[in-house]
């Protein structure tokens, strides 16, 4: 079981006039240190929750225990919630469920229910969902950490008057709620109501929370292990905590952004796993590291990375022409994984036609594998950085362990760029807009601003 980094074609010497110079390299060591610093410093200042990940395993045992038992009472699972509520478990959903679902019989697929996940609120999708499913065996996983999210309190309450009508006393039973343990207007009902709900820890934010109740209460749901989730993580954890740059996966992976951001202006950062498991990882590391980091320094000054998902082989014949010959403002990290669960040999069909024969007797792993290697080593001839983070598989020790070393990460990056990754303060105005705009009480102020921006232009309207 082994995770590892490959940085060689971040540097100058093997990406002719694009990579970072060994002289600027080796002065980083001081810039990690210092945001080593910081991490150790909001961890002692109980801010990072999300490390905490392997003391976690007690509460591991009681969500198993609602998982295998209460759990699978229930033929469809519905997470109700979005960004940091929804993404991760979108991702595990892809990576270690979808491939296995496949292998299983038709009596294990019966044993473990359905996961839906609503990261949205367009009727177009939730309408006819709920048109499908029978209430009777469908639990709602209501997950908002502040409990009063207006896209999640919406789809709570459209469930919730669903389940009233439908099936009237006990509708309680098909609601749990992951919430702030004191706060928000979920946490409030779960108490008044007797609703079940677990705890999102205060000091877990919404994007870093896929490792608390979050992403494990419904991975446990549909049989994912996430004992193997967390130790995976617990054991980056510990790598992405040493203090040699040079030894720290978290650390160099954030140092090397960070440089190619600031100092060669590649400020575009991709992760292209070649891997169908492994695609819904992309949009929430995007989230996790345009959240994080796209800030006011100092209150003023903009900042941060620009993150982008991409998908190899498929997106060879898309967004690599981009990332080839476009702007040189982008830094690729390829996800390799060195053994798949299953693989098909090419026939050797069409001897007498090269464009075909050449293919007869190789595997598609090999070819999405040499796909990557190529794509990797064409990037570098033409000075573009790029590096590669290998997995031995796709299974829960591996995920777990690639999530916790991208989360370690946003957090160097985040004192290596000078701003507080844990906040997000950007998307409040619009909030308050919609708050206005849907006559929530308290929006006064923003009702007025809203009202004293320019309106569309006839003119301008086409
Ligand atoms: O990372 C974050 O903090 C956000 O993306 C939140 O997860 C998102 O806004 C949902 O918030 P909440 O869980 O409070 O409903």
């Amino acid at each position: 079981m082994a995770i590892h980094l490959d940085y060689t074609n971040m540097l100058a010497a093997n990406v002719p006039g694009g990579g970072i110079s060994e002289a600027a390299w080796d002065d980083a060591e001081t810039a990690f240190a210092a945001a080593r610093r910081t991490l150790e410093a909001q961890r002692a200042a109980g801010a990072l929750g999300f490390l905490d990940v392997a003391e976690g395993h007690a509460s591991l045992a009681e969500l198993r225990q609602f998982a295998d038992g209460a759990g699978q009472a229930f033929n469809d699972i519905v997470v109700l919630g979005i960004g940091g509520s929804a993404l991760g478990t979108i991702a595990l959903r892809t990576a270690l469920a979808a491939p296995r679902w496949n292998e299983l019989s038709d009596d294990a697929r019966d044993f473990f229910p359905r996961l839906h996940v609503l990261d949205n609120v367009d009727p177009t999708t939730i309408a006819p969902l709920l048109d499908r499913l029978e209430l009777g065996s469908t639990l709602f996983i209501v997950i908002s950490k502040s409990g009063s999210t207006a896209e999640t309190m919406a789809q709570y309450l459209i469930v919730r008057a669903k389940l009233e009508e439908a099936l009237e006393d006990g509708f309680q039973r098909h609601l749990v709620f992951i919430t702030d343990p004191e706060k928000g207007a979920l946490r409030a009902i779960a108490r008044a109501e007797r609703i079940v709900s677990l705890d999102v820890p205060p000091n877990v934010g919404g994007r870093f929370s896929v490792l608390s109740p979050v992403g494990l209460l419904p991975a446990a749901l549909i049989g994912i292990d996430v004992h193997a989730l967390v130790d995976g993580a617990a054991d980056m954890a510990r790598r992405c905590e040493r203090a040699t740059l040079a030894e720290n996966p978290a650390g160099v992976y954030a140092t090397l952004q960070w440089l190619a951001d600031t100092q060669l202006g590649c400020g575009i950062h991709v992760l292209m796993p070649y891997s169908d498991p492994l695609r819904d990882l992309g949009d929430w590391f995007v989230q996790l590291w345009a959240e994080s980091l796209g800030k006011l320094r100092d209150g003023t000054t903009p900042t941060g990375p620009t993150p982008m998902g991409a998908l190899g082989a498929t997106d060879q014949h898309s967004k690599v022409q981009l990332f080839m010959e476009g702007p040189r403002n982008k830094t690729v990290t390829f996800v390799a994984v060195k053994e798949l669960p299953r693989d098909l040999e090419i026939p050797r069909l069409h001897g007498d036609i090269p464009e075909l024969a050449y293919l007869g007797g190789h595997h598609l792993g090999e070819l999405l594998d040499i796909e990557r290697r190529a794509t990797a080593g064409a990037l570098a001839r033409r000075g573009r950085p790029n590096m590669t983070i290998t997995l031995d598989r796709v299974d829960a020790w591996h995920v777990g362990g690639l999530i916790m070393l991208l989360e370690m990460a946003t957090i160097y990056a985040g004192a290596l760029y000078g701003i507080n990754p844990l906040d997000q303060p950007g998307v409040e105005l619009g909030k308050q807009f919609t708050y206005a705009m849907l006559g929530r009480a308290d929006a006064e102020r923003a009702r007025q601003e809203w009202e004293q921006l320019p309106k569309p232009d006839p003119r301008r309207v086409i």
